[in-house]
């Protein structure tokens, strides 16, 4: 049973992603003594990080005890690394991806994996040609409130599911009286901006996994908040939609809807709430709880609801109790794809995944500027 050194690129290292999540649970990891393996080796992440800043990302690499960083990417590259993770701003991402392929590293990266899911699928062939490892960030479904809307799903309790309703977003500050609370680069096309094309990422998933796979959108778009505030404090125009709406068919008949805007005050249990109906019963979940109402349970809410007090909406739902302990979802994303390189896990999330979740931005785009419905084609490599 050895210790075996696995190195990690961490391009983005310096921002909220990049830090709070994918240096800080890789560095947990190897501070555990490594992630133990079928046969008792333990995997210990080694970082190089990766940053624009000279300062900014050495005093990160020294607050936390890492002896490489560099704002080289090339050189990072050239070096012994085997996995490239890329949480660095969304523009530009298939550039570096391509880089990295050609350097012969394992892709592991953040989403949106592209801006068009030619670029999306381009990435994943070229991974799988050379024989690489390639996977993608999608957390949600270990959150507690959907992993177990995802348990209710697979347990059949919903019947035949009827639909799913996703009410998304909080209302982002502009800058000028509060600081507003995502980085500038989201409100810009050229940077990788965009809600739908940062939040499709997360839905695609979602829906194909907790209803059945997406097979047609209808989408409306807005951007609500023309002109912001930079963190330089500076205006600037915004080029890139922060509203969202969008229709959906399931392959099994459902019906999805998605409301997703950075412009709106949620009056709800959390900011990203779904909903399923189905004949059997309903659920209703955020990130961190979920509650189920069965058929038998169904309070008559047409007639009573009519007057006020006639009827408790919110009583006759159960929640789902916590009956299994959950990694964190970065902590658990790192583990299955460190498997996955170790000893040829399967691994879910691969970055044809991540080009479906481009498709479906993408489509959206497509049906909004020609005011259309749009069929979601099957990918494959
Ligand atoms: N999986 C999730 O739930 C989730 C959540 C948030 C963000 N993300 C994704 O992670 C990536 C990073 O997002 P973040 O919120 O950490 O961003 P951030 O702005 O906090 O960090 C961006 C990093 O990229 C670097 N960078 C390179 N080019 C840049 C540019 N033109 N403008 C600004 N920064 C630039 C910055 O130095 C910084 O290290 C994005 O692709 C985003 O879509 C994923």
């Amino acid at each position: 049973m050895a210790n075996i050194p696995i190195g990690v690129i961490i391009n983005g290292a310096t921002g909220r992603m990049g830090t709070t999540q994918h240096m800080a649970h890789l560095l947990a990891i190897a501070r555990e003594g490594g992630l133990k393996l079928g046969n008792g080796d333990r995997l210990i992440p080694e970082l190089t990080l990766v940053g624009r800043n000279a300062d900014s990302i050495k005093a990160l690499a020294v607050a936390h005890g890492i002896k490489r960083a560099t704002t080289d990417l090339d050189e990072a590259l050239a070096g012994p690394e085997k996995i490239f993770m890329d949480c660095s701003a969304t523009g530009g991402r298939p550039e570096r991806v391509r880089k990295a392929i050609a350097a012969g590293k394992h892709i592991h990266i953040e989403k949106p994996t592209a801006p068009t899911v030619e670029e999306a699928m381009e990435l994943a062939r070229l991974a799988h040609k050379a024989g690489l490892k390639h996977g993608v960030i999608q957390d949600k479904l270990y959150l507690p409130g959907y992993a177990k809307l995802l348990f209710v799903r697979n347990s059949g309790f919903f019947g035949r599911i009827l639909s799913v309703r996703v009410d998304a977003g909080s209302w982002i500050f502009d800058g000028t009286t509060q600081e507003c609370q995502r980085p500038s680069w989201n409100y810009r096309k050229k940077d990788g901006g965009g809600l739908a094309l940062d939040m499709m990422a997360h839905w695609r998933y979602m829906i194909d996994r907790l209803v059945s796979p997406i097979t047609a959108v209808s989408a409306l778009m807005d951007t609500a908040i023309p002109e912001r505030v930079d963190e330089q404090g500076k205006r600037y125009k915004v080029d890139a939609e922060d509203t969202v709406y969008a229709l959906l068919r399931t392959k099994d008949g459902a019906i999805g809807q998605i409301t997703n805007s950075w412009a709106t005050r949620p009056r709800r249990a959390d900011t990203m709430m779904v909903h399923i109906d189905g004949t059997d019963g309903s659920a209703s979940a955020g990130r961190f709880q979920c509650f189920t109402q069965a058929a038998v349970n169904t309070p008559e809410a047409f007639i009573k609801a009519a007057r006020p007090g006639g009827v408790d909406l919110q009583a006759h739902w159960e929640e789902v109790p916590d009956t299994i302990d959950l990694l964190p979802p970065f902590r658990q994303l790192w583990e299955n794809f460190l498997r996955h390189v170790a000893e040829d896990a399967p691994l879910v999330p691969t970055l044809v995944e991540g080009a479906k979740a481009v498709q479906l931005a993408d489509l959206a785009y497509k049906s909004v500027a020609e005011r259309r419905w749009v069929d979601v084609p099957e990918l494959t490599l």
